[in-house]
Formats: C-alpha cells, sequence, structure tokens
C-alpha cells in the first residue's frame, strides 16, 4: 500500500491566502448587491509595461517563424536574462556571475523547492510573523523550527541571540508582512551568525524595488561575507507586475559550499532533473524589465503603488491606530482595533466594509491581533476603501 506523507497532517488545511479567498467567495454569494475591495493577497492591478508587452509580443512571433522557433530552453534560464540581472546586480555595487543566477517561474517555488538540496535533520529558523510558505514547506518535510519572535519593541525586525541554534535561516526584507526592512547592521549581525554557525540565509528579496531609503540594502550581497552563507531569491511578480505571467531568479553564490559540497552545483543539479525552464517568451519579457527603458516604466508602477501605501497610511495616522511598514514596502501592517483578534477585524471589515485584508495571524503567532492591507490595488480603490474604513471606525 502506498504510504502518504503524514507530516501533510501538520499543516493547516489549506493555504492562507486560499482560504481567505473561500470566505470572500462565500460573502459575495450571499451579498450580490456588495462592492467588494480586495487588499488581502499582495496581487498587483497596473497591467505589465509597454515595453515587456513588445518584447513577448516579438519573442512569440518569433516561436511562429520556423527560422526562430526555439524548443526546451537551458533550465536555468537563457543567458540574455541571466547577463541582464548580473547587470542589475552591479547597480547595487554587487557583482554575480551570470552562472549564479537561476531564473526561475517565482520565488514562492524556488524558496519552496530549495528544501530538496538540505537535509531533513535540520533545524530551521523562521521569522514570526512571516510569509507562510517557509514554515509549511518544512513541516510538510517534518522538519525541526525555531521561531524568532517579531513585535512592536524589535520592530517586527528580530535578531540573532545568544544561545539561538539552527542551520537554515529564512529571512525576508522588506518583510512579507510588516513591511519593516532590516538596515546593514542587522543584516550583518545575520550573516555573522550564519558564518559563525555554518548555517546557511536563505533571503527573501522579492521586495527589494520598493526600497526608497538608500541607506537599506536592496540584497543581502551588499553585506560581506553574505556569499559564503547566503542564497536570495527574487521574483518580477511585485516589481514589474509578473503575478500571471511568472518569473523570479534564484542567486547561488559559487562561494557557498557546506559539508565538502558547492550548493551552487546541487541547486543547478536539481533544477536541470525537476525544472524544464521559464517559457522563452516570458524570458524575453523578462529582460525588457531589465533595461533602461523598462525600468523606468516599472518604476512609474512602483511609485503608484508607494502612492497608495501613503493613502493607507496617512488614513491609519488620523484613525489614530498604530501601523508599520507602508514605506519602504507595498505593505502596511496595522494593529487591529479595539483588541479585535486578527480573524475578527477581519470579519468586521469584511461585513461591515466589504473590504478584504489578511489577518496577521495567518503568518504566524505573533502575528495575531494585527492585519496586513496591499497598496496593490488602484488609486480609486484604495480611496474608496480607506473612505469606508474611516467612516466604520468613527461611527459612534
Ligand atoms: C502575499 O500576499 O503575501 C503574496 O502575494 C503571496 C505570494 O507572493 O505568493
Amino acid at each position: 500500500m502506498a504510504k502518504v506523507n503524514k507530516n501533510y497532517k501538520n499543516v493547516s488545511e489549506s493555504y492562507l491566502f486560499s482560504n481567505i479567498a473561500k470566505r470572500v467567495n462565500d460573502f459575495s454569494k450571499t451579498n450580490p448587491d456588495k462592492t467588494i475591495i480586495k487588499m488581502g493577497i499582495g496581487d498587483v492591478t497596473k497591467p505589465l509595461a509597454p515595453l515587456v508587452v513588445d518584447a513577448m509580443k516579438k519573442a512569440a512571433a518569433e516561436m511562429g517563424n520556423k527560422e526562430t522557433f526555439r524548443g526546451y530552453g537551458p533550465e536555468q534560464g537563457y543567458s540574455f536574462l541571466k547577463e541582464k540581472i548580473s547587470d542589475y546586480y552591479k547597480t547595487m555595487g554587487v557583482s554575480i556571475d551570470s552562472d549564479e543566477v537561476f531564473v526561475s517561474d517565482g520565488a514562492k517555488s524556488d524558496v519552496a523547492n530549495l528544501t530538496d538540496i538540505f537535509a531533513n535533520d535540520n533545524t530551521i529558523i523562521i521569522p514570526d510573523p512571516v510569509y507562510p510558505v517557509y514554515l509549511d514547506s518544512n513541516i510538510m518535510l517534518g522538519r525541526k523550527v525555531v521561531f524568532i519572535d517579531g513585535n512592536k519593541q524589535n520592530g517586527f525586525l528580530p535578531l540573532p541571540y545568544d544561545g539561538l541554534q539552527g542551520d537554515i535561516i529564512y529571512l525576508c526584507s522588506p518583510n512579507n508582512p510588516t513591511g519593516a526592512v532590516y538596515d546593514r547592521d542587522g543584516l550583518k549581525k545575520w550573516v555573522d551568525f550564519a558564518n559563525a554557525n555554518g548555517a546557511v540565509i536563505l533571503y527573501d528579496a522579492a521586495y527589494e524595488s520598493f526600497i526608497k531609503d538608500k541607506s537599506l540594502p536592496r540584497s543581502i550581497y551588499e553585506i560581506q561575507g553574505a556569499k559564503e552563507c547566503a542564497i536570495e531569491l527574487c521574483s518580477l511578480s511585485k516589481t514589474a507586475g509578473f503575478t500571471g505571467t511568472r518569473c523570479g531568479y534564484t542567486i547561488v553564490p559559487k562561494a557557498l559550499v557546506r559539508e565538502d559540497m558547492s550548493l551552487n552545483a546541487m541547486w543547478f543539479r536539481r533544477q536541470s532533473t525537476k525544472f524544464n525552464g521559464v517559457s522563452y517568451i516570458v524570458q524575453r519579457g523578462a529582460e525588457a524589465v531589465f533595461t533602461p527603458e523598462g525600468q523606468k516604466q516599472n518604476q512609474e508602477n512602483i511609485e503608484y503603488y508607494a502612492e497608495n501605501a501613503e493613502i493607507i497610511a496617512r488614513t491609519l495616522t488620523d484613525l489614530g491606530i498604530w501601523f508599520s511598514g507602508g514605506i519602504n514596502s507595498p505593505y502596511v501592517w496595522l494593529k487591529c482595533p479595539g483588541g479585535m483578534s486578527s480573524w475578527e477585524f477581519f470579519d468586521f471589515l469584511l461585513n461591515n466594509a466589504a473590504v478584504v485584508g489578511t489577518p496577521g495571524s495567518g503568518f504566524g503567532k505573533c502575528g495575531e491581533g494585527y492585519f496586513r492591507l496591499t497598496a496593490f490595488n488602484t488609486r480609486e480603490n484604495t480611496i474608496e476603501a480607506m473612505d469606508r474604513i474611516k467612516r466604520l471606525l468613527t461611527k459612534k
């Protein structure tokens, strides 16, 4: 008889965002007259930049011509894109070889798939609250997890402490969900901890392009010693509107070696065995993102979302509600008013204002009592949602 992976009993029955989608669907069925504004899952609303669309159209035409048609591509990505990504790192003062770049269909799959190259008896360090995929993908493998707590006192940026032990460390900066960003000193503490303990950091930089403050690091490789201990994941989902198009990349430095094995060679082996690469058309679109004109067009979208975040932040300030994020991040993380729990506030907002957010407790126990709003909606919807929240919370 086939034996199943019983670790699946230990993950919650449904993924956080599927659970929210189901509740919202149920609500809209019973309230067909209500216009729901979704500020839950961080899904973009701005279309792809014109340059990206042109590049994909051209690539699609190439695929329809026998002279330029392409079949299987390199699993790790075409060199035209890997070189552009390597050049992009130069703008941060970081030198990355193109064969340290692995193109993928996004950071979510890579962050979960990276578990393949590490043994199951590692202890995993996971910040709380944080993006649920880190925890769920390790629970599915039955791994031991140690949480490091984020809270108001440490600005939701936990640091290594005396006695902390672990082998694989997940960090996300700008953090999803809290919007908090590690400064250089904070990241240096993690890099030093990892190098001193032979640990590996899996650094999720999916929101790096939202960092406005020039003093804050956008890549962990801006920190000395990081190439010996860190893998960095990034995605075009939020930075270039690729949530539906799918493209991301992971950097595995050649200097990263554990137990005499090169993690770059292991990831290369893993990807060539289990992944057939991102489509040529999408990679041509991604290449356009990294051209100067593509960067300019995407920057306009990022600024649009940043202004939405400011509108959310202003509303919360007016209402006297504590929040973090929203400055160098598209996420605003707020304390639920009136002492409500995260899910109580979710239901309260949905039922009384038809606004959807993400309950903080879905990101870990330290998220209980908090709530996340995204700035990825349209300007009109963001303003309308804030008006509804203002009216609801000032009602006597
Ligand atoms: C989020 O809302 O946290 C993200 O959109 C989820 C994701 O990127 O997979």
